[in-house]
């Protein structure tokens, strides 16, 4: 228990040692140190210009604050582990070294409008952070597509071969969804940018607070409306939980896909052995656990979601000590994102695709056959009999013990309908396919290559 309690005047007992240590929080929120610093500079200076406490005493708090913030970033000065939140300990060592005009700091504010803030300002600049692995996370994603953009490969409904696609398509979807999360954690960061500071403990102050003027020295884009709300609310919190925990589902069924390819059932992609690992037991093992970890902590994600929805759920206005339990599940669902990413860039970014294989896999389950029944459409058959003349096709092969529409002879072919010729044998080789759907959102190279420049633009913007 540190010396100074901020809240002992009203209590004539101590909290038991371990009482204490129960609702303390400073080993969760020592993180946000440095914001907290940040939001008393600001909040002081602001105290000084509106005439609230002495001018000087504003210098030497800001020059102690500045100077507490460089110690803490050499490492000369460690938070104490016995505080009771990163509030409480910056200001009692500002108190400690300065004496009055440390205690001057807090006048007009509450630690609920200042963890409020600085919660805000951590995401400010840890959000931006998240966007950045996406990005990258993207672009190692588009630079294999683009070497992959002709190696076909079946693309799968129900875990069965559906029609041939591209590697290079496969990875632009990918890369589709994680641009999209990118976007959703800019649409939080635009809603979370504004500053509580002056909202006090839910009811404002009588002070002659600026409050405009601390949230643009903290670079918030404005003021929050109503200070209840902004004790009470950690939408942002959810919001961003929410957006880590869709990225990592993201994440992780990649990663299912990765643990299936590079399985020997597929064999479509062999992980590098620096990003695999072996078994204490079976000597011949390469197994996929960056993979599999990363979709496991999907579920982690998850957790820290629901964690963060439960503890609001059914809290009554304003500030409940409940709240502190926000930021260990957000901290941890960023750390845990931010780990992800560079795990699954080294692991996709270093993996071998076995292009032959993926080839081979598109031949022998009739792919082929949507495009045999629109290669019968484009001759004039309405699609409904395509599909059933297609269909009688493929049982005709499977019939005959044949493993593609190809292997068929024109006269099979055309025993079925008269509007086979001798070009579909050309129309139906896997690459072909693909590069008939070149619609836009298609798999054709050439359209790969411009989902590709477009998804790059996004992931910049
Ligand atoms: N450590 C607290 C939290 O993280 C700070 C706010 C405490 N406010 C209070 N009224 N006890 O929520």
């Amino acid at each position: 228990m540190p010396k100074q309690v901020l809240w002992a005047g009203r209590l004539k007992e101590k909290p038991e040692a371990e009482a204490f240590a129960f609702q303390a929080s400073i080993g969760v929120d020592r993180r946000l140190a440095l914001d907290d610093i940040a939001g008393s500079r600001a909040h002081a200076a602001m105290l000084a210009k509106q005439g609230i406490i002495p001018a000087a005493a504003a210098a030497k708090i800001d020059r102690e604050l500045a100077r507490i913030a460089g110690e803490l970033g050499s490492g000369r000065l460690t938070v104490d582990p016995d505080a009771e939140d990163i509030h409480s300990y910056i200001e009692g060592v500002l108190t400690e070294r300065l004496g009055d005009a440390g205690r001057m700091v807090h006048a007009g504010r509450s630690r609920n409008d200042q963890v409020a803030t600085d919660f805000r300002l951590y995401l400010k600049r840890t959000i931006p952070e998240l966007r950045n692995g996406l990005a990258l996370t993207v672009s190692t994603l588009l630079d294999r597509a683009e070497e992959h953009a002709e190696s076909v490969m079946p693309g799968y409904t129900h875990l069965q071969r559906a029609q041939p696609v591209t590697l290079g398509f496969h990875l632009c979807a990918w890369a589709s969804a994680l641009v999209r999360d990118r976007g959703r954690f800019g649409d939080a960061l635009d809603r979370l940018d504004e500053c509580p500071l002056g909202s006090g403990a839910l009811a404002g102050s009588g002070l002659p607070l600026d409050r405009r003027a601390t949230a643009q020295a903290l670079g918030f884009a404005r003021t929050s409306l109503n200070a209840m709300d902004s004790v009470a609310d950690r939408d942002f919190a959810l919001e961003t939980a929410a957006a880590v925990s869709i990225t990592m589902v993201h994440l992780s069924r990649f990663c299912e896909d990765t643990a299936l390819w590079a399985s020997e059932e597929f064999g479509f992609a062999s992980l590098a052995e620096s990003w695999s690992t072996g078994s204490s037991i079976m000597p011949q093992k390469k197994n996929p656990d960056f993979a599999e970890l990363i979709r496991g902590k999907a579920g982690r994600a998850a957790g820290n979601l629901v964690t963060l929805i439960t503890v609001l759920k059914g809290l009554p206005y304003a500030y409940n000590k409940d709240l502190q339990e926000d930021k260990e599940a957000l901290f941890d669902s960023i750390d845990t994102l931010l780990s992800c990413l560079a795990m699954f860039r080294g692991m996709i970014g270093s993996a071998a695709f076995n292009t032959k294989r993926m080839e081979a896999a598109c031949g022998g389950g009739f792919l082929e056959a949507t495009d045999a029944a629109e290669y019968l459409v484009r001759k004039g058959m309405p699609f409904r009999a395509a599909h059933e003349t297609a269909a009688l096709v493929v049982r005709d092969c499977l019939d005959a013990g044949r493993r593609s529409i190809t292997e068929q002879s024109l006269e099979e072919l055309r025993g079925r309908s008269a509007l086979f010729e001798k070009d579909i044998f050309g129309v139906l080789a896997p690459l072909a396919c693909v590069r008939a759907r070149g619609l836009p959102g298609g798999p054709a190279p050439k359209e790969v290559r411009r989902q590709i420049r477009e998804l790059r633009k996004r992931s910049l913007s």
